[in-house]
């Protein structure tokens, strides 16, 4: 690989890092997505450059389709459809990954001899050093695993099927052999190679990949997604070694490094252990499901009533959740929050780390409404503010104020860290009915004193709070 080439990728490589350290912060996040995306082209041209490389033709083809067909997708696709999208994405690069590394693992057995002189006896050497056997099996196995646990993550998630728990008598046996099956074809890809093995772990990848996501329930499939997101990492990594291309080395090992770790946040913001979300199905527990409305009375109250107790407050925290994001209502929120604000109130939004069904999913619907980001205070920061606080506007949240997550041991979100809003001296829910949130149970701090429902789609309600409040 001649020196510029080197130099090139080692400048992509520190273009990802800059990248990830971009999008750590809703400022820098757009730079750092620029950049990341930048050095990715850019890491992608450099070969056509100095290789010889056959099927030009047929590869530019391909990046033509790939690339029509993200941004067709990344234009049309709704903000609370963008954790399947990633899947299915991620899921893409894990296949991808596994099938080069089963190309490669064919060029191993058949490789292309370099043309010898005439008149000239030539003695080639093809031993392929184990480790690099050994890596091309990790790619085939973890992409294939990749790859079909997202495509059912994408299907879960897209109501394409039941987004409950998958599970079947047996499953932690049928579980477990594929598990054995794998070692055993893993081993014989390094010690005895042969296309036949190599295809045969590629197929127990699948059913591992398979078998791993079905028994998860929905609301813990965006920390799979994720999971599998780092296997994608990890996958491109080794891939990397087996083609000897740090730049892919290093993407994949960052891709693997984050993609663990933000499975690790977002299983703590959860109050869950990774292995609990993976296998709390299999055991028999854990799992969160759609819970029954609840008819116990509460106390409701028209837009009017809600404008007034809004209107004479100093001190406001708006609670964002799910429900603003379904209904699209961001744009008329922000309005709702300059309003108070040019009265004298002193108004801020609490960001729960899992609001919503993706991480920084509320900085984003909040961003795009152009809300400054001072204005979003993180859990940790706003939770000692509530005691302090007139009204708490809970706009489509529930599980990220559930008291239920400090008093109830037993209940599925028990141990998730939640905001204080229960300490305000009054609460107001916005949502459209008694249903519960994700986790599938009841709030008590619907049927609080203190609490105020209004009722109706968060976008209309908000609307009509809007012109209430404008006309006090
Ligand atoms: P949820 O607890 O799911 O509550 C959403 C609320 O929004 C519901 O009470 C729903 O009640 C209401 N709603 C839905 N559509 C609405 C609309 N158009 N207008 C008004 N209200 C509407 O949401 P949350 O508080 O944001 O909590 C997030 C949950 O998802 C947590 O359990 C979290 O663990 C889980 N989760 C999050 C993530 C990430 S990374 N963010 C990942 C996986 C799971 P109605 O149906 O009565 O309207």
């Amino acid at each position: 690989m001649p020196t510029w080439v080197q130099l090139v990728y080692l400048a992509c490589a520190v273009c990802f890092i800059l990248a990830l350290k971009g999008l750590s912060g809703p400022k820098t996040a757009r730079a750092g997505n620029l950049l990341g995306a930048g050095a990715a082209v850019v890491a992608v041209v450099v070969p056509f450059i100095y290789l010889d490389l056959e099927h030009v033709g047929l590869i530019v083809a391909a990046i033509a389709v790939g690339t029509v067909i993200g941004v067709i997708g990344a234009q049309r696709v709704q903000m609370t459809q963008m954790p399947q999208m990633v899947a299915l994405f991620n899921g893409v690069g894990g296949g991808a990954a596994a099938l080069v590394a089963l190309l490669e693992l064919h060029e191993f057995l058949n490789p292309s001899l370099p043309e010898c002189p005439p008149n000239v006896s030539c003695q080639f050497d093809f031993d392929v050093p184990w480790f690099t056997l050994a890596a091309t099996a990790f790619t085939i196995f973890v992409g294939s695993v990749s790859f079909a646990g997202s495509v059912v993550t994408f299907a879960k998630l897209q109501e394409l099927m039941t987004s409950r728990p998958v599970v079947f008598p047996g499953l932690p046996v049928v579980f477990g052999l594929a598990g054995i099956a794998a070692v055993v074809l893993g081993v014989l890809t390094v010690t005895d190679p042969s296309m036949f093995i190599g295809v045969d772990l590629a197929v127990v990848g699948l059913v591992v990949g398979l078998l791993l996501v079905l028994p998860v329930g929905g609301a813990d499939v965006p920390i799979v997604i994720s999971l599998l997101n780092a296997f994608t990492g990890l996958t491109v990594a080794a891939s990397g070694y087996v083609l000897s291309n740090v730049v892919l080395l290093v993407a994949g090992t960052l891709v693997g490094a984050s993609g663990t770790y933000l499975t690790m946040l977002m299983a703590k913001a959860m109050g869950r252990s990774v292995s609990n979300i993976l296998f709390g199905a299999l055991k028999g527990g854990s799992t969160l499901g759609a819970g029954e409305a609840s008819d116990r009375p509460v106390r409701s109250a028209g837009p009017e009533d809600v404008a007034i107790l809004l209107g004479y407050a100093d001190r406001v925290i708006i609670v964002p959740g799910y429900g603003l994001a379904v209904a699209q209502a961001q744009h008329t929120l922000r309005e709702l929050v300059d309003v108070l604000s040019s009265r004298g109130a002193q108004v801020d939004y609490a960001i729960h780390p899992v609001a919503g069904r993706m991480p920084g999913h509320m900085n984003v619907l909040l961003a795009e409404a152009q809300v400054p980001y001072e204005q979003l205070i993180e859990m940790d920061e706003i939770n000692g503010e509530f005691k302090n606080t007139d009204v708490v506007l809970v706009v489509g949240a529930n599980d990220v104020v559930n008291p239920a997550a400090k008093t109830t041991p037993g209940a599925p979100i028990y141990g998730m860290p939640i905001l204080n809003a229960d300490e305000a001296k009054q609460i107001v829910f916005m949502k459209r009915s008694m249903r519960p949130g994700f986790a599938g149970i009841e709030n008590e701090l619907l049927f609080d004193p203190k609490t105020t429902l209004l009722f109706g789609d968060a976008k209309d309600s908000l609307g009509k709070l809007l012109n209430a409040v404008k006309a006090l």
